[in-house]
Protein backbone atom coordinates (compact mmCIF):
# COMPACT_ATOMS: atom_id res chain seq x y z
CA UNK A 1 0.00 0.00 0.00
CA UNK A 2 1.37 2.95 -0.92
CA UNK A 3 1.73 6.29 1.99
CA UNK A 4 -0.76 8.95 1.34
CA UNK A 5 1.05 12.05 2.50
CA UNK A 6 0.59 14.06 5.38
CA UNK A 7 0.68 17.03 3.59
CA UNK A 8 3.27 19.00 1.20
CA UNK A 9 4.16 22.28 2.36
CA UNK A 10 6.38 24.98 0.73
CA UNK A 11 9.12 23.56 2.90
CA UNK A 12 9.14 20.75 1.41
CA UNK A 13 8.48 21.12 -1.70
CA UNK A 14 8.99 23.77 -4.47
CA UNK A 15 9.29 22.17 -7.71
CA UNK A 16 7.77 18.95 -9.00
CA UNK A 17 7.92 16.50 -12.20
CA UNK A 18 5.60 13.98 -13.44
CA UNK A 19 7.22 11.39 -15.57
CA UNK A 20 8.40 7.83 -15.94
CA UNK A 21 11.50 7.54 -13.74
CA UNK A 22 14.05 4.75 -13.99
CA UNK A 23 17.62 4.96 -11.42
CA UNK A 24 19.70 2.26 -9.98
CA UNK A 25 20.30 2.17 -6.24
CA UNK A 26 23.26 -0.42 -6.85
CA UNK A 27 25.25 -2.39 -9.26
CA UNK A 28 21.84 -4.12 -11.68
CA UNK A 29 24.91 -6.89 -12.39
CA UNK A 30 25.46 -7.52 -8.53
CA UNK A 31 21.83 -7.13 -6.83
CA UNK A 32 18.17 -7.86 -8.22
CA UNK A 33 16.85 -5.21 -6.49
CA UNK A 34 18.96 -2.28 -7.70
CA UNK A 35 16.55 -0.82 -10.25
CA UNK A 36 13.90 1.77 -9.24
CA UNK A 37 11.11 1.88 -11.78
CA UNK A 38 7.89 4.53 -11.41
CA UNK A 39 5.86 3.82 -14.33
CA UNK A 40 3.50 7.06 -13.04
CA UNK A 41 6.13 9.35 -10.47
CA UNK A 42 6.38 12.63 -9.52
CA UNK A 43 9.83 13.19 -8.24
CA UNK A 44 9.93 15.83 -5.62
CA UNK A 45 12.18 18.84 -5.39
CA UNK A 46 13.41 21.36 -3.10
CA UNK A 47 15.88 23.84 -4.02
CA UNK A 48 17.34 21.83 -6.47
CA UNK A 49 17.59 18.83 -4.50
CA UNK A 50 15.45 15.25 -4.59
CA UNK A 51 13.20 15.70 -1.73
CA UNK A 52 11.20 12.09 -2.58
CA UNK A 53 10.53 9.71 -5.69
CA UNK A 54 6.67 8.77 -5.23
CA UNK A 55 4.03 7.72 -6.74
CA UNK A 56 1.84 10.62 -9.10
CA UNK A 57 -1.75 9.51 -8.57
CA UNK A 58 -1.22 9.57 -5.11
CA UNK A 59 0.51 13.13 -4.55
CA UNK A 60 -0.43 15.23 -7.61
CA UNK A 61 -3.63 16.94 -5.80
CA UNK A 62 -0.90 17.34 -2.55
CA UNK A 63 1.70 19.77 -4.15
CA UNK A 64 1.76 23.44 -2.34
CA UNK A 65 0.50 26.08 -4.28
CA UNK A 66 2.69 28.11 -6.15
CA UNK A 67 5.18 25.07 -6.49
CA UNK A 68 6.39 24.58 -10.22
CA UNK A 69 5.05 21.38 -12.05
CA UNK A 70 6.61 19.86 -15.09
CA UNK A 71 4.52 17.20 -16.42
CA UNK A 72 6.54 15.28 -19.27
CA UNK A 73 3.58 12.26 -19.31
CA UNK A 74 4.87 9.89 -21.71
CA UNK A 75 8.61 10.26 -21.14
CA UNK A 76 11.37 8.46 -19.35
CA UNK A 77 12.98 10.36 -17.14
CA UNK A 78 16.43 9.19 -16.00
CA UNK A 79 19.33 10.89 -13.77
CA UNK A 80 21.86 13.15 -15.93
CA UNK A 81 24.35 11.05 -17.62
CA UNK A 82 28.09 11.28 -16.96
CA UNK A 83 30.48 11.60 -19.44
CA UNK A 84 33.72 10.45 -17.46
CA UNK A 85 36.34 11.45 -20.04
CA UNK A 86 35.87 13.91 -23.03
CA UNK A 87 38.23 16.74 -24.69
CA UNK A 88 36.07 19.52 -24.89
CA UNK A 89 38.84 21.64 -27.50
CA UNK A 90 38.37 18.72 -29.53
CA UNK A 91 34.80 19.29 -30.71
CA UNK A 92 35.17 20.66 -33.85
CA UNK A 93 37.19 18.28 -35.06
CA UNK A 94 35.34 15.66 -33.85
CA UNK A 95 35.05 12.71 -37.27
CA UNK A 96 38.72 13.05 -38.48
CA UNK A 97 39.40 10.82 -41.13
CA UNK A 98 42.12 7.81 -41.38
CA UNK A 99 44.64 7.51 -38.70
CA UNK A 100 45.43 5.75 -35.47
CA UNK A 101 46.50 7.69 -31.95
CA UNK A 102 49.82 8.70 -32.45
CA UNK A 103 49.37 9.96 -35.92
CA UNK A 104 45.70 11.24 -35.16
CA UNK A 105 47.37 13.18 -32.18
CA UNK A 106 50.14 15.11 -34.49
CA UNK A 107 48.07 15.85 -37.53
CA UNK A 108 44.51 16.54 -36.28
CA UNK A 109 45.23 17.20 -32.39
CA UNK A 110 48.11 18.97 -31.41
CA UNK A 111 47.05 21.89 -34.23
CA UNK A 112 43.58 21.75 -33.09
CA UNK A 113 44.15 22.55 -29.46
CA UNK A 114 46.64 25.38 -30.27
CA UNK A 115 44.17 27.61 -31.55
CA UNK A 116 43.30 27.44 -27.39
CA UNK A 117 45.99 30.22 -26.92
CA UNK A 118 43.35 32.43 -27.85
CA UNK A 119 40.78 33.24 -25.02
CA UNK A 120 38.22 34.03 -27.23
CA UNK A 121 38.18 31.31 -29.13
CA UNK A 122 38.28 29.23 -26.42
CA UNK A 123 35.10 30.57 -24.66
CA UNK A 124 33.39 30.10 -28.01
CA UNK A 125 34.09 26.25 -27.94
CA UNK A 126 33.32 25.79 -24.66
CA UNK A 127 30.02 27.12 -24.73
CA UNK A 128 28.97 25.15 -27.50
CA UNK A 129 30.31 21.63 -26.04
CA UNK A 130 28.37 23.18 -23.05
CA UNK A 131 25.09 23.39 -25.23
CA UNK A 132 26.00 20.26 -26.95
CA UNK A 133 26.51 18.11 -23.22
CA UNK A 134 23.05 19.78 -22.59
CA UNK A 135 21.27 18.75 -25.91
CA UNK A 136 22.53 15.10 -25.03
CA UNK A 137 21.12 15.17 -21.66
CA UNK A 138 24.86 15.02 -20.26
CA UNK A 139 24.82 16.62 -16.61
CA UNK A 140 28.10 15.73 -15.71
CA UNK A 141 31.61 15.55 -17.44
CA UNK A 142 35.37 15.49 -17.02
CA UNK A 143 37.31 17.17 -19.31
CA UNK A 144 40.24 18.13 -20.67
CA UNK A 145 41.15 21.34 -21.81
CA UNK A 146 44.35 22.16 -23.34
CA UNK A 147 47.90 23.83 -21.75
CA UNK A 148 46.52 27.11 -21.93
CA UNK A 149 45.15 28.16 -18.51
CA UNK A 150 42.78 30.42 -20.02
CA UNK A 151 41.38 27.49 -21.76
CA UNK A 152 40.78 25.98 -18.24
CA UNK A 153 38.90 29.08 -17.58
CA UNK A 154 36.85 29.38 -20.64
CA UNK A 155 35.41 25.88 -20.16
CA UNK A 156 34.70 26.29 -15.80
CA UNK A 157 33.12 29.81 -16.53
CA UNK A 158 30.85 27.80 -19.30
CA UNK A 159 29.51 25.33 -16.97
CA UNK A 160 28.92 27.70 -14.08
CA UNK A 161 26.90 29.25 -16.00
CA UNK A 162 24.62 26.58 -16.60
CA UNK A 163 25.11 24.96 -13.02
CA UNK A 164 26.69 21.63 -15.00
CA UNK A 165 29.24 19.40 -12.52
CA UNK A 166 32.75 19.55 -14.24
CA UNK A 167 35.72 18.13 -13.50
CA UNK A 168 38.48 19.76 -15.84
CA UNK A 169 41.97 20.63 -15.96
CA UNK A 170 44.79 22.30 -17.61
CA UNK A 171 46.92 19.74 -19.72
CA UNK A 172 50.37 18.97 -18.35
CA UNK A 173 52.66 18.18 -21.20
CA UNK A 174 56.46 19.30 -21.40
CA UNK A 175 57.75 17.00 -24.89
CA UNK A 176 57.23 15.06 -27.67
CA UNK A 177 54.52 17.65 -28.35
CA UNK A 178 54.76 21.26 -30.95
CA UNK A 179 57.34 23.73 -28.88
CA UNK A 180 54.04 25.70 -28.55
CA UNK A 181 52.05 23.30 -26.81
CA UNK A 182 54.67 22.31 -24.43
CA UNK A 183 54.71 23.49 -20.92
CA UNK A 184 57.56 24.61 -18.95
CA UNK A 185 57.71 21.83 -16.09
CA UNK A 186 58.12 24.14 -13.05
CA UNK A 187 55.54 26.68 -14.95
CA UNK A 188 52.91 23.97 -15.00
CA UNK A 189 53.13 23.15 -11.49
CA UNK A 190 52.54 26.59 -10.73
CA UNK A 191 50.13 27.28 -13.25
CA UNK A 192 47.66 24.00 -12.15
CA UNK A 193 48.56 25.72 -8.80
CA UNK A 194 46.65 28.63 -9.52
CA UNK A 195 43.91 27.15 -11.28
CA UNK A 196 43.08 24.74 -8.34
CA UNK A 197 42.92 27.71 -6.13
CA UNK A 198 40.61 29.67 -8.41
CA UNK A 199 38.18 26.83 -9.35
CA UNK A 200 38.47 23.55 -7.06
CA UNK A 201 35.02 23.27 -5.31
CA UNK A 202 33.64 26.36 -6.03
CA UNK A 203 30.05 25.37 -6.71
CA UNK A 204 29.81 22.30 -8.69
CA UNK A 205 33.49 22.77 -10.15
CA UNK A 206 36.11 20.30 -9.73
CA UNK A 207 39.66 20.20 -10.51
CA UNK A 208 42.05 17.69 -12.30
CA UNK A 209 45.48 17.80 -12.47
CA UNK A 210 45.98 16.46 -16.04
CA UNK A 211 49.01 15.23 -17.40
CA UNK A 212 48.18 14.23 -21.04
CA UNK A 213 49.64 11.05 -21.23
CA UNK A 214 53.47 9.94 -20.12
CA UNK A 215 55.13 9.99 -23.55
CA UNK A 216 54.52 13.65 -23.36
CA UNK A 217 55.02 14.25 -19.71
CA UNK A 218 58.81 13.91 -18.40
CA UNK A 219 59.48 12.46 -15.24
CA UNK A 220 59.76 15.86 -13.10
CA UNK A 221 56.40 16.58 -15.05
CA UNK A 222 54.88 13.37 -13.11
CA UNK A 223 56.57 14.10 -9.91
CA UNK A 224 55.44 18.02 -9.60
CA UNK A 225 51.84 16.01 -10.82
CA UNK A 226 52.48 14.10 -7.78
CA UNK A 227 53.12 16.73 -5.30
CA UNK A 228 50.06 18.63 -6.33
CA UNK A 229 47.77 15.79 -5.56
CA UNK A 230 49.60 15.60 -2.02
CA UNK A 231 49.48 19.30 -1.23
CA UNK A 232 45.40 19.01 -2.04
CA UNK A 233 44.10 15.65 -1.28
CA UNK A 234 40.66 16.08 -2.89
CA UNK A 235 41.71 16.97 -6.10
CA UNK A 236 40.95 14.71 -8.92
CA UNK A 237 43.69 13.62 -11.73
CA UNK A 238 42.75 12.18 -14.95
CA UNK A 239 44.99 10.91 -17.74
CA UNK A 240 44.94 8.01 -20.05
CA UNK A 241 46.83 5.04 -20.43
CA UNK A 242 47.00 1.70 -22.37
CA UNK A 243 45.07 2.99 -25.10
CA UNK A 244 47.16 2.02 -28.41
CA UNK A 245 50.26 -0.58 -28.64
CA UNK A 246 52.57 1.83 -30.20
CA UNK A 247 51.98 4.22 -27.03
CA UNK A 248 52.50 0.97 -25.07
CA UNK A 249 55.82 0.45 -26.60
CA UNK A 250 56.41 3.99 -26.88
CA UNK A 251 56.23 4.25 -22.88
CA UNK A 252 58.21 1.02 -22.43
CA UNK A 253 60.69 2.72 -24.09
CA UNK A 254 60.77 6.26 -22.48
CA UNK A 255 60.34 4.68 -18.81
CA UNK A 256 62.70 1.47 -19.08
CA UNK A 257 62.42 0.80 -15.30
CA UNK A 258 58.17 0.37 -14.94
CA UNK A 259 56.69 -2.40 -15.26
CA UNK A 260 53.83 -1.75 -17.00
CA UNK A 261 52.53 1.35 -18.53
CA UNK A 262 50.46 1.78 -15.70
CA UNK A 263 53.10 1.49 -13.57
CA UNK A 264 54.70 4.58 -14.46
CA UNK A 265 51.77 6.68 -13.24
CA UNK A 266 51.88 4.34 -10.26
CA UNK A 267 55.62 5.37 -9.61
CA UNK A 268 54.39 8.78 -9.28
CA UNK A 269 51.89 8.39 -6.60
CA UNK A 270 49.09 8.97 -9.30
CA UNK A 271 47.06 6.08 -8.57
CA UNK A 272 44.30 6.29 -6.15
CA UNK A 273 40.80 7.63 -5.24
CA UNK A 274 39.75 10.16 -8.12
CA UNK A 275 42.20 9.35 -10.51
CA UNK A 276 40.33 8.25 -13.85
CA UNK A 277 42.21 6.97 -16.76
CA UNK A 278 40.79 6.65 -20.24
CA UNK A 279 40.53 3.39 -22.20
CA UNK A 280 43.00 0.99 -19.72
CA UNK A 281 42.50 -1.85 -22.99
CA UNK A 282 45.68 -3.21 -22.77
CA UNK A 283 46.06 -3.65 -19.10
CA UNK A 284 47.47 -6.91 -17.80
CA UNK A 285 46.52 -8.67 -14.42
CA UNK A 286 48.85 -7.33 -12.03
CA UNK A 287 47.63 -4.31 -13.34
CA UNK A 288 44.13 -4.24 -12.98
CA UNK A 289 44.71 -5.72 -9.24
CA UNK A 290 46.63 -2.11 -8.83
CA UNK A 291 43.72 -0.13 -10.42
CA UNK A 292 41.23 -2.05 -7.84
CA UNK A 293 43.41 -1.62 -4.87
CA UNK A 294 43.99 1.77 -5.52
CA UNK A 295 40.25 2.81 -6.07
CA UNK A 296 41.31 4.74 -9.42
CA UNK A 297 38.60 4.29 -11.87
CA UNK A 298 38.51 3.51 -15.68
CA UNK A 299 36.90 5.43 -18.24
CA UNK A 300 35.29 3.25 -21.08
CA UNK A 301 35.08 4.94 -24.64
CA UNK A 302 34.07 2.93 -27.00
CA UNK A 303 33.04 4.54 -30.40
CA UNK A 304 37.21 6.54 -29.36
CA UNK A 305 38.33 3.15 -28.85
CA UNK A 306 36.73 1.54 -32.33
CA UNK A 307 37.23 4.61 -34.41
CA UNK A 308 40.98 5.39 -33.44
CA UNK A 309 41.53 0.95 -33.96
CA UNK A 310 42.84 0.74 -30.60
CA UNK A 311 40.50 -2.44 -29.53
CA UNK A 312 38.39 -3.66 -27.21
CA UNK A 313 38.13 -2.68 -23.70
CA UNK A 314 37.16 -5.60 -21.28
CA UNK A 315 34.04 -4.71 -19.28
CA UNK A 316 34.30 -8.32 -17.92
CA UNK A 317 37.72 -8.33 -16.41
CA UNK A 318 37.40 -4.96 -14.80
CA UNK A 319 33.99 -6.38 -13.38
CA UNK A 320 35.89 -9.47 -11.86
CA UNK A 321 38.28 -7.07 -10.06
CA UNK A 322 35.96 -4.91 -9.07
CA UNK A 323 36.88 -2.05 -10.33
CA UNK A 324 35.24 1.05 -11.05
CA UNK A 325 33.96 2.05 -14.65
CA UNK A 326 32.03 5.26 -16.20
CA UNK A 327 31.10 5.80 -19.25
CA UNK A 328 32.96 7.83 -21.70
CA UNK A 329 32.15 9.74 -24.74
CA UNK A 330 36.51 10.94 -25.09
CA UNK A 331 34.84 13.35 -27.84
CA UNK A 332 36.78 14.15 -30.31
CA UNK A 333 38.81 10.65 -30.53
CA UNK A 334 34.90 9.37 -29.60
CA UNK A 335 32.57 10.22 -32.20
CA UNK A 336 29.68 11.47 -30.80
CA UNK A 337 28.62 14.03 -27.70
CA UNK A 338 25.25 10.80 -26.95
CA UNK A 339 25.58 8.63 -24.30
CA UNK A 340 23.02 6.75 -25.75
CA UNK A 341 25.40 6.36 -28.75
CA UNK A 342 28.24 5.44 -26.64
CA UNK A 343 26.22 2.71 -25.27
CA UNK A 344 25.36 1.46 -28.63
CA UNK A 345 29.31 0.76 -29.30
CA UNK A 346 29.80 -0.57 -25.87
CA UNK A 347 27.39 -3.06 -26.69
CA UNK A 348 29.06 -4.20 -29.43
CA UNK A 349 32.33 -3.98 -28.34
CA UNK A 350 31.32 -5.91 -25.33
CA UNK A 351 29.37 -8.41 -28.11
CA UNK A 352 33.11 -8.75 -29.79
CA UNK A 353 34.99 -9.52 -26.61
CA UNK A 354 32.61 -12.57 -26.08
CA UNK A 355 29.76 -11.19 -23.04
CA UNK A 356 27.22 -9.29 -23.14
CA UNK A 357 26.04 -5.62 -21.61
CA UNK A 358 22.67 -5.62 -20.31
CA UNK A 359 20.50 -2.85 -20.82
CA UNK A 360 20.25 -1.96 -17.32
CA UNK A 361 23.70 -2.64 -16.54
CA UNK A 362 24.22 -0.09 -19.66
CA UNK A 363 22.65 2.77 -18.02
CA UNK A 364 24.01 2.30 -14.82
CA UNK A 365 27.44 2.80 -16.55
CA UNK A 366 26.13 6.11 -18.05
CA UNK A 367 24.78 7.28 -14.63
CA UNK A 368 25.34 5.64 -10.92
CA UNK A 369 28.21 3.78 -12.05
CA UNK A 370 29.89 7.18 -13.85
CA UNK A 371 28.92 8.83 -10.44
CA UNK A 372 30.58 6.01 -8.57
CA UNK A 373 34.26 6.26 -10.50
CA UNK A 374 34.22 9.83 -9.95
CA UNK A 375 33.15 9.55 -6.16
CA UNK A 376 30.35 11.63 -6.71
CA UNK A 377 27.91 8.90 -5.56
CA UNK A 378 26.58 11.01 -2.43
CA UNK A 379 25.53 13.84 -4.53
CA UNK A 380 24.64 12.58 -8.26
CA UNK A 381 23.76 9.78 -10.40
CA UNK A 382 20.50 8.41 -9.12
CA UNK A 383 17.28 9.98 -7.50
CA UNK A 384 17.93 9.06 -3.99
CA UNK A 385 16.58 11.89 -0.91
CA UNK A 386 19.18 14.91 -1.12
CA UNK A 387 20.97 13.99 -4.11
CA UNK A 388 21.12 16.88 -6.69
CA UNK A 389 18.40 16.96 -9.26
CA UNK A 390 19.94 16.44 -12.52
CA UNK A 391 17.87 14.88 -15.12
CA UNK A 392 17.43 13.89 -18.45
CA UNK A 393 13.75 13.70 -20.07
CA UNK A 394 13.99 11.08 -22.56
CA UNK A 395 11.34 10.53 -25.65
CA UNK A 396 11.76 6.94 -26.65
CA UNK A 397 9.28 6.98 -29.97
CA UNK A 398 10.84 10.29 -31.02
CA UNK A 399 11.87 8.91 -34.51
CA UNK A 400 9.44 6.96 -36.70
CA UNK A 401 11.86 3.89 -36.49
CA UNK A 402 11.91 3.97 -32.74
CA UNK A 403 8.10 4.42 -32.42
CA UNK A 404 7.52 1.16 -34.75
CA UNK A 405 10.00 -0.82 -32.92
CA UNK A 406 8.50 0.50 -29.57
CA UNK A 407 5.13 -1.33 -30.15
CA UNK A 408 6.99 -4.56 -30.45
CA UNK A 409 8.78 -4.23 -27.20
CA UNK A 410 7.50 -6.09 -23.91
CA UNK A 411 9.46 -5.44 -21.11
CA UNK A 412 11.29 -2.57 -19.64
CA UNK A 413 14.73 -4.02 -20.82
CA UNK A 414 13.37 -4.20 -24.27
CA UNK A 415 12.83 -0.33 -24.42
CA UNK A 416 16.00 0.28 -22.92
CA UNK A 417 17.90 -1.67 -25.30
CA UNK A 418 16.18 -0.33 -28.46
CA UNK A 419 16.52 3.19 -27.00
CA UNK A 420 20.50 2.80 -26.42
CA UNK A 421 21.01 1.29 -29.74
CA UNK A 422 18.52 3.65 -31.93
CA UNK A 423 18.56 6.53 -29.75
CA UNK A 424 20.64 9.94 -29.76
CA UNK A 425 20.15 13.45 -29.03
CA UNK A 426 16.79 13.29 -30.86
CA UNK A 427 15.29 11.55 -27.96
CA UNK A 428 16.04 14.39 -25.35
CA UNK A 429 13.12 16.26 -24.64
CA UNK A 430 14.63 18.56 -21.67
CA UNK A 431 17.34 18.15 -19.54
CA UNK A 432 17.40 19.50 -15.94
CA UNK A 433 20.31 20.78 -14.03
CA UNK A 434 20.03 21.19 -10.32
CA UNK A 435 15.90 20.80 -10.61
CA UNK A 436 16.29 23.63 -13.57
CA UNK A 437 15.32 23.12 -16.87
CA UNK A 438 18.16 24.22 -18.99
CA UNK A 439 16.81 22.36 -22.18
CA UNK A 440 14.31 22.03 -23.86
CA UNK A 441 14.23 20.40 -27.54
CA UNK A 442 12.48 22.55 -30.12
CA UNK A 443 9.63 20.93 -31.52
CA UNK A 444 9.67 21.06 -35.34
N1 LIG B 1 46.30 10.17 -25.53
C1 LIG B 1 46.93 11.34 -25.31
N2 LIG B 1 46.18 12.38 -25.71
C2 LIG B 1 45.04 11.86 -26.19
C3 LIG B 1 43.87 12.44 -26.74
O1 LIG B 1 43.71 13.65 -26.87
N3 LIG B 1 42.90 11.57 -27.14
C4 LIG B 1 43.02 10.23 -26.99
N4 LIG B 1 42.02 9.44 -27.40
N5 LIG B 1 44.11 9.66 -26.49
C5 LIG B 1 45.11 10.47 -26.08
ZN1 LIG C 1 41.10 11.27 -24.07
Amino acid sequence: MSVIPTLLDNDSCDTAIRASFLHFKSDPDLSDDAVEYVEDGLLILKQGRVRQLVNALDWINHLPDGSALYDYSGCLIMPGFIDTHSHYPQTEMIASYGLQLLDWLKQYTFPTEEKFAQRAHADQVAEFFCEQMLRNGTTTSAVFATVHSESVDAIFEAAARRDLCLVAGKVMMDRNAPASLCDDTQQSYQQSADLIHRWHLHGRLHYAVTPRFAPCCSPEQLELCGQLLSEHPDLYLQSHVAENLDEVRWVAELFPHSRSYLDVYDQFGLLGPRAVYAHCIHLDEADRERMADSGAAMAFCPTSNLFLGSGLFSLDAAREHDIRVGLATDVGAGTSFSQLQTLNEAYKVCQLSGHSLSPLKAFHLATLGAAESLYLDHRIGNFDVGKEADFVVLDLEATPLMHRRMQQTDSLEDRLFALMMLGDDRCVQATHVMGKRQYLRERI
